[in-house]
C-alpha cells in the first residue's frame, strides 16, 4: 500500500514513518508514505496557497491551482492512478470497514485541508471521496489522516505479529463487530483487586467463552447499536443471544 498525503505540514506524518507499529512496518517496506507540500506549486514569491473567500466572511480558503498541481504531480509519481480523498467534516464517517478497505487497496492520495477548507471547484474536479474522523472540527486534516492511515496500516497482512493480531480488536468482523473484552496483566492482585480467576485457569475454551461474554456485555451496555448491527449481519450465535437475554439491561 502506498499512501500519498498532500499537506502544508509534512512533519505531522513523521511519527507514522518512524515509530511504533506503523514505523516498523514502514521500515519493512510493508507500506510506504510520501508527502507533497502544495506550497511547492505556488507561483508567487510568498508561496501563497490560500486567499480570502468570495462573498466575505472569516478565514481563508485553500486555492485550487497549488492543490491541483500537487495532485497531478502525486498521481504522476505513482504506478497507477489512486483515489483522491479529501479529509472533511462533511465526509463519510471513517470506521473499521474503511480502514480494512484502505489496507487491502493499493493506497490513496489524502488531501489535508486547512483554514476554512478548500475551494469547492477543487472538490468537484479532482476529489473522488471525502472522509471524516467524526462530528467535530479539527484545525486541519492532518490529525484525521494520521489516525486513518494508522488504523489501515495495522490491518495490512504481516504488520502485526500473531501475538498482537488485530482479529480480537474492537469493531473487527472476526469479533462480530463487538467491542474488545477487558485485558489484564501483572500483578495478579492490585490493591486487593484480583485478575478474573478464569484468566489464570489455562482453560482456553473457558477463557474464550469468558472473553466473548465480556465483549457482549460491554457492547450491549455502551454500544447497543453494534449489537443490533451484529444481529442484522447474522454474526451472533444462539449462545450469544442466550447470554444477551440473561443480562439485566
Ligand atoms: C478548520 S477545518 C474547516 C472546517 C469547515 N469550515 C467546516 O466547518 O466544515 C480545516 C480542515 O480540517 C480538516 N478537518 C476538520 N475537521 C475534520 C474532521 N472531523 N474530519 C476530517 N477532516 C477534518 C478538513 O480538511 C478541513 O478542511
Amino acid at each position: 500500500m502506498r499512501i500519498d498525503v498532500i499537506t502544508l505540514f509534512p512533519e505531522a506524518f513523521m511519527f507514522l514513518q518512524d515509530a511504533g507499529v506503523s514505523g516498523r512496518a514502514h521500515n519493512q517496506n510493508l507500506w510506504s508514505l510520501h508527502t507533497c507540500n502544495p506550497r511547492s506549486f505556488a507561483v508567487d514569491q510568498h508561496r501563497t496557497v490560500d486567499d480570502r473567500p468570495y462573498g466575505g466572511g472569516p478565514g481563508m480558503v485553500m486555492m485550487v491551482e497549488p492543490l491541483l498541481k500537487a495532485i497531478e504531480y502525486t498521481q504522476h509519481q505513482r504506478h497507477a492512478p489512486a483515489p483522491v480523498i479529501l479529509l472533511s467534516p462533511a465526509g463519510r464517517r471513517f470506521d473499521q470497514a474503511c480502514a480494512q478497505q484502505l489496507a487491502t487497496s493499493p493506497g490513496a492520495i489524502f488531501i489535508c485541508g486547512r483554514y476554512e477548507g478548500v475551494d469547492q471547484r477543487l472538490i468537484d474536479q479532482a476529489v473522488d471521496d471525502q472522509w471524516s474522523l467524526g462530528d467535530f472540527v479539527l484545525s486541519g486534516g492532518e490529525p484525521a489522516a494520521v489516525a486513518m492511515i494508522d488504523a489501515a496500516v495495522r490491518l495490512i497482512p504481516g504488520v502485526l505479529g500473531h501475538h498482537e493480531s488485530s482479529s480480537q480488536d474492537s469493531f473487527q468482523s472476526t469479533l462480530s463487530g463487538l467491542l474488545d473484552a477487558p485485558h489484564y496483566t501483572r500483578p495478579e492482585v492490585l490493591d486487593g483487586v484480583a485478575v478474573p480467576e478464569v484468566l489464570l485457569s489455562g482453560h482456553h475454551a473457558n477463557i474464550a467463552n469468558w472473553r466473548r461474554q465480556q465483549s457482549l456485555a460491554l457492547t450491549a451496555r455502551v454500544r447497543p447499536d453494534l449489537i443490533l448491527q451484529a444481529r442484522d449481519q447474522g454474526w451472533l450465535t444462539k449462545a450469544d443471544e442466550l447470554f444477551l437475554k440473561s443480562l439485566q439491561l
